[in-house]
């Protein structure tokens, strides 16, 4: 008689993190056969209604041993690291010291994310495609280079700033006023120790999330996010107003072009260099007239990408994980929802600046419909049930649709219903890009 098959059901699975790409991922956890049961720290209010939180925050070299310290004591059996930071501090190395499995890479990975400098340079090394680019520490070179150099020319902190630390400088005051910000009053903290200065490049913007074991890869579906604050790409960066899925086919020629030109010679100069990458890797693309190019590249799942690349998988994301984790990605291709999916995200008034917080929200009842979930970011439950705000990007409203414009008209519908002091939302998500009719 062989092995009686062992299905206890009993799985358990911790998701670090607080925004609505945790929200998405627990979501997208919960679907899965094993049926686990899901923990996260610190999470947030929508979240606590999906999973048990534990107000832990991993931001912090104190809060990463916290987080080992909560994965030893409540036996997990998996543990997945939503943002950049607990991996820049070396998390998962932490967890993989202490005998716990760990989707997300580790430290010496997750440097392509925490610093831009060191992601140029390894891009020059491997003649990766991406702009020109100069780094700077000293506030005088730095001056003196965007004096002449031709415009528009980005500007970007080196560090982690969670989205908001490039400036695309379109005029020379402007250019030399980002100096200022970035290296001098030091907007975006120590990662605005150095400084890049690269080349503008027109063109459109591609998000292309990659799962790697290190050896084999797979491409998810493909997403476009909607970066700066306000409606037709203008104001400044934030860390995504919306997004939507899909934006190319798997197939088309230009993802084809960006996975031999960008994302294996990517993975081959990793290897390379040493360094072993299991987890995710977010390679956010510019097409320009000259092919894919690099703008960067972030060591996890994207937000608001992964409310709209999540929502239409039909795979087991826990299967994903574990043969990511045991090196068993090769020849796995994920199912996919042929519907195309759309987020508008809901931010507090003045975001990516200052902004208020703790104000109620109201309609969260009256937004929910089929087809449309309602990921939440920064929100808090407050003692006596209320949801209040409590950052930035508070919700991230989320549908799917046979055609893009379906999806975009019943996230929007569910939006109207939604309501805090000063919200603000883009209302041009998802009315650009290429394939708008179903499979197409
Ligand atoms: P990053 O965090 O480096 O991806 O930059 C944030 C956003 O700034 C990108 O998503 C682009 O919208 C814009 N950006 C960054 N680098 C460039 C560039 N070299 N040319 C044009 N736009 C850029
Ligand atoms: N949406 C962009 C990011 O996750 O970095």
């Amino acid at each position: 008689m062989g092995a009686l098959p062992i299905y206890v059901g009993e799985m358990k699975i911790l998701v670090v993190g607080s925004g609505g790409r945790e929200h998405a991922l627990v979501e997208t956890l919960r679907r899965s056969s094993r049926e686990p049961e899901i923990l996260c720290a610190p999470g947030n209010a929508g979240i606590a209604q999906a999973a048990r939180v534990k107000p832990i925050s991993a931001d912090t070299l104190p809060g990463v041993q916290a987080i080992v310290e909560l994965g030893k004591a409540e036996r997990v059996d998996l543990v997945v690291i939503g943002p950049e930071a607990p991996l820049v501090l070396g998390l998962a190395n932490a967890l993989e010291s202490a005998g716990i499995k760990v989707f997300g890479p580790r430290k010496e990975a997750a440097r392509l994310e925490g610093s831009k400098a060191f992601t140029k340079e390894f891009l020059a090394r491997h003649s990766i495609p991406t702009a020109a680019f100069h780094v700077f520490e000293e506030v005088a070179a730095a001056r003196a280079h965007v004096e002449h150099v031709p415009l528009p020319v980005v500007l970007k902190a080196d560090g982690l700033a969670a989205g908001k630390g490039v400036i695309v400088a379109r005029t020379r005051t402007e250019a030399l006023a980002a100096v200022e910000t970035i290296l001098v009053e030091k907007r975006f903290g120590e990662a605005g120790s150095r400084l890049v200065v690269e080349e503008f490049l027109p063109g459109s913007e591609l998000s292309l999330l990659i799962v790697t074991d290190g050896e084999s890869f797979v491409a998810l579906e493909t997403a476009q996010d909607y970066k700066p604050v306000f409606d037709g790409d203008q104001g400044p960066n934030t860390g995504g107003m919306g997004c939507y899925s899909p934006y190319y086919r798997l197939d088309d020629p230009v993802i084809q072009l960006a996975l031999e030109r960008i994302v294996r010679p990517t993975l081959k100069g990793l290897s390379k260099d040493g360094i072993q990458f299991r987890g995710l890797l977010y390679v956010g693309l510019m097409l320009t007239a000259r092919g894919p190019e690099v703008l960067e590249f972030n060591v996890r799942f994207g937000d608001p990408e992964t409310q709209v690349i999540l929502s239409r998988l039909q795979s087991d994301l826990v299967e994903l994980f574990e043969r990511t984790i045991e090196g068993r990605l090769q020849g796995y291709k994920p199912v996919w929802d042929a519907r195309h999916s759309v987020c508008v995200v809901a931010t507090s008034g003045g975001y990516p600046d200052r902004h208020k917080t703790g104000l109620e929200i109201q309609g969260l009842h009256e937004a929910a419909a089929t087809n449309v979930r309602i990921f939440h970011g920064a929100t808090t439950l407050a003692p006596d049930g209320r949801v209040l705000t409590a950052g930035g990007r508070v919700l991230g409203v989320t549908a799917l649709g046979e055609t893009r414009e379906e999806a975009r008209d019943q996230a929007y519908s569910a939006m109207k219903k939604l309501h805090f002091e000063g919200i603000h939302y883009r209302r041009d998500i998802g009315s650009r890009g290429r394939y708008t009719a179903r499979g197409q």
